[in-house]
C-alpha cells in the first residue's frame, strides 16, 4: 500500500525543468527505501521519457471543469525502475504537449488553470477509488500547481470522503503562487459556501495561500528561505506569520545515486579511489580543452536558470569587471533564460575568448561534466529556496561561491567564519562590488593557497547531501500531522510495483456532474525500448545534439570548441512556470 502520495507537476526523469523535478524524482525513492512506500503522481506529458516507457492503465473516469467533462485515464509506469510507483495523469487535449509550462517556442500555454485544476480534481477522483483502508496515509503536494488539494479534501463535497487524510504542502517556489481572479473562480469544483475565504488573498484566488491555511502541515526547503518567507513573500508575509506553527524548513537533500563522482556515466573521468586532485585535472582539462581555455587559471561556472531570481543578470558585468582589472580565471555558462542574459552572454563569449564561454541550452550531461571539471561554481541568487547545484558541486569537489540567501547561506557556511566549518566563499549584498570581492577571494586563494583549495575539497565532497540524512525530519512531519506511516520491511520492487490494484469505480455512487464511465482498463502495452543515459563525449567537433522533445532551442554562442554533448531523455524546459 502507497503510504505517501507525492503530487507534483514535474519529477525527474519523467519531466523536470528544475530543483522541483530532482526532489520529486528522488524523495519518494528514498522514502521507499527506508521503509515507506511512497508513490508519485504527475501530468502525462508528451516527453521522450514518458513517451517511451510502458504502461498499464489502472484506472479511467472523468472530470467536469469549466462545464465541459475531461476523460482522463490514470497510468503506471510497468517496471517500476525508478524505485517506487510512478503514475501519470493522461488526459487528452490538457497534457498530451510537447512542454511542461510552455510551448516549444517558449510561451507559457495559455490554459494553465484548466489544466491545474482538471489534473487535481483527476488525482482526487482516482483517489476516492481506493478502497479505505488502501488509501495513501499522507498526500504530500508540491508548490501552486498542486496547491488547491488540501482544500479541496476539506471543502469540496466530492472530495470530502478524503477529508481525514492528512495533507502535507511543500513550497519550493514562493514566487509562483498561482493566483487568479475569482472571474474564474467557476472553474473549482463545488464547494462550501463558507470556505470561500480560505481561497482568498488579497481580493483574488491564490491556491498558495489556500494550501497555507488549509494544509495539515506546511515545509519549505530550508529553515532560511521558511524564515525570509516571513518577511518577505510577495503579500503573504502575515499568512505565513499567523500559521506558523505548522510550518518547517527541511533542507533538501540530494540523490546521491545519481550524484556519485564514482560511478557517474555523464562525466568524462570518474574518480577512483580517493584521488581527487586526479579527478578534477582530468575533468577540468577535458572541459578546458572543448572551450578554449588555459588549463592553469582557475575554471569558474555558472549552471541554471538565467532569470532575475538566480541573479544572472549580476554575472555580466561581475565578470567583464574581473577581466578588465587583468585577474586570472576563466568563466564558464550553461543555461537559458531571459533573452536579455543570453545576449550578454554570447556577446561576451565573442568578445573575450580563452576567458569565457557560454552554453545557452539545458544539458543536463555536460552540467555532470562542469560541476566535475570546474573549480568554483558561482551562485549569486536573489532568491534561492533551497539550492542543490551547490550541493552537486560540493559532491564532485567545486567549490561554491555563493551569495547568503536561503537554501545557500544553510548549506555554505564561508570559510572566514569561526568555527572552521567553511565549505565555500559567501557574499551578502546582491552588489557588482560583493560578488567581485567574492570572486577575488576565490582566485586569490586558488593561487596563493592551493593547499587550503585542496582541504577544502577533500571535506566537501566528503559531506553527505543525501535523503537518508533528512528523511527522518519528513518522517516527523508526516507524524506530526497524525499520520500512521509506519516502515515497513523493505518492499521488492515487483511487489511494490503490483500493490495498486485497478480499480473499478461506481459513478453512481459520487454526486458530481454528469456521468462518465469508469471502468477497469486493460494494460495498453507500449513496447517502445527504454534509454540509456547519455554520454559526454569529449569530440570537439560534433555539435550538440537535443531531443526532439526538447522545448528550447540549442544555441550554443561560439561555434568552435564547443563539447559533444548529448542529451539524456526526459529533458524538457528551462523556464519554470
Ligand atoms: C526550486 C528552488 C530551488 C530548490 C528547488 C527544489 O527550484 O528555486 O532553490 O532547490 O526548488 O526544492
Amino acid at each position: 500500500m502507497i503510504q505517501v502520495l507525492h503530487i507534483s507537476a514535474e519529477c525527474y526523469p519523467a519531466a523536470k525543468t528544475g530543483g522541483l523535478g530532482d526532489v520529486v524524482g528522488s524523495l519518494p525513492k528514498y522514502n521507499t527505501q527506508a521503509g515507506v512506500l511512497s508513490a508519485a503522481i504527475i501530468p502525462k506529458y508528451s516527453l521522450k521519457w514518458i513517451n517511451n516507457e510502458e504502461w498499464a492503465t489502472v484506472y479511467q473516469s472523468a472530470v467536469w471543469v469549466n462545464w465541459r467533462q475531461w476523460t482522463f485515464r490514470v497510468q503506471q509506469e510497468r517496471t517500476n525502475k525508478l524505485g517506487y510507483p510512478l503514475f501519470v495523469v493522461d488526459i487528452p487535449g490538457l497534457y498530451d504537449r510537447p512542454g511542461i509550462y510552455n510551448d516549444p517556442s517558449g510561451s507559457p500555454y495559455g490554459d494553465e488553470l484548466e489544466r491545474y485544476i482538471t489534473f487535481q480534481q483527476a488525482v482526487l477522483d482516482w483517489l476516492l477509488s481506493f478502497p479505505w483502508q488502501d488509501r495513501p496515509r499522507v498526500l504530500h503536494c508540491h508548490d501552486h500547481h498542486t496547491a488547491l488539494i488540501p482544500w479541496m479534501v476539506k471543502y469540496c463535497p466530492a472530495y470530502q470522503q478524503l477529508a481525514p487524510i492528512p495533507t502535507v504542502f511543500t513550497i519550493h517556489n514562493g514566487q509562483y503562487q498561482g493566483a487568479f481572479g475569482w472571474n474564474n473562480g467557476h472553474l473549482l469544483p463545488p464547494y462550501e459556501a463558507s470556505a470561500r475565504g480560505l481561497l482568498d488573498w488579497g481580493g483574488i484566488i491564490n491556491p498558495m495561500a489556500a494550501a497555507i491555511k488549509t494544509a495539515w502541515a506546511v515545509t519549505t526547503v530550508s529553515p532560511s528561505y521558511l524564515y525570509e518567507l516571513h518577511q518577505n513573500s510577495l503579500g503573504l508575509e502575515s499568512l505565513f506569520r499567523q500559521e506558523w506553527r505548522k510550518q518547517h524548513g527541511i533542507v533538501n537533500g540530494i540523490d546521491a545515486q545519481v550524484w556519485d563522482p564514482a560511478t557517474d556515466p555523464m562525466i568524462q573521468h570518474r574518480m577512483e579511489g580517493p584521488h581527487i586532485s586526479t579527478f578534477k585535472t582530468r575533468n577540468k582539462r577535458a572541459l578546458c580543452e572543448w572551450f578554449g581555455f588555459p588549463h592553469d587559471p582557475p575554471l569558474i561556472s555558472f549552471i541554471g536558470r538565467m532569470v532575475g531570481e538566480k541573479g544572472v543578470d549580476l554575472l555580466p558585468d561581475t565578470i567583464r569587471r574581473f577581466i578588465h582589472a587583468g585577474s586570472r580565471a576563466s568563466f564558464l555558462v550553461l543555461g537559458t533564460g531571459e533573452t536579455w542574459t543570453e545576449n550578454q552572454f554570447r556577446s561576451m563569449a565573442h568578445q573575450f575568448p580563452g576567458r569565457f564561454n557560454a552554453v545557452i541550452d539545458y544539458n543536463e550531461a555536460l552540467a555532470h561534466q562542469i560541476y566535475a571539471g570546474s573549480d568554483f561554481l558561482l551562485m549569486p541568487s536573489r532568491v534561492e529556496p533551497c539550492g542543490l547545484n551547490q550541493m552537486y558541486a560540493m559532491r564532485y569537489g567545486a567549490i561554491p561561491i555563493v551569495r547568503s540567501v536561503g537554501g545557500l547561506k544553510d548549506t555554505v557556511p564561508d570559510i572566514g567564519e569561526p568555527g572552521g566549518e567553511g565549505r565555500g566563499i559567501r557574499f551578502d549584498h546582491f552588489s557588482l562590488e560583493d560578488a567581485g570581492h567574492a570572486l577575488h577571494r576565490a582566485v586569490s586563494m586558488y593561487h596563493n593557497n592551493p593547499d587550503i583549495v585542496d582541504h577544502l575539497r577533500q571535506k566537501v565532497m566528503a559531506l553527505d547531501f543525501s535523503w537518508e540524512r533528512t528523511i527522518e525530519r519528513y518522517f516527523d512531519v508526516y507524524r506530526s500531522v497524525g499520520a500512521t506511516i509506519a516502515p515497513v520491511q523493505t518492499v521488492p520492487d515487483s511487489e511494490a510495483a503490483a500493490e495498486i490494484p485497478p480499480v473499478v469505480k461506481k459513478t453512481a455512487a459520487r454526486k458530481k456532474a454528469p456521468a462518465a464511465a469508469k471502468t477497469t482498463a486493460s494494460p495498453s502495452p507500449k513496447t517502445t525500448a527504454e534509454k540509456k543515459p547519455a554520454t559526454v563525449k569529449s569530440t570537439a567537433k560534433s555539435p550538440k545534439t537535443r531531443s526532439k522533445d526538447d522545448t528550447t532551442k540549442s544555441k550554443t554562442s561560439r561555434t568552435a570548441g564547443k563539447p559533444a554533448v548529448n542529451k539524456p531523455a526526459s529533458k524538457t524546459k528551462t523556464k519554470k512556470q
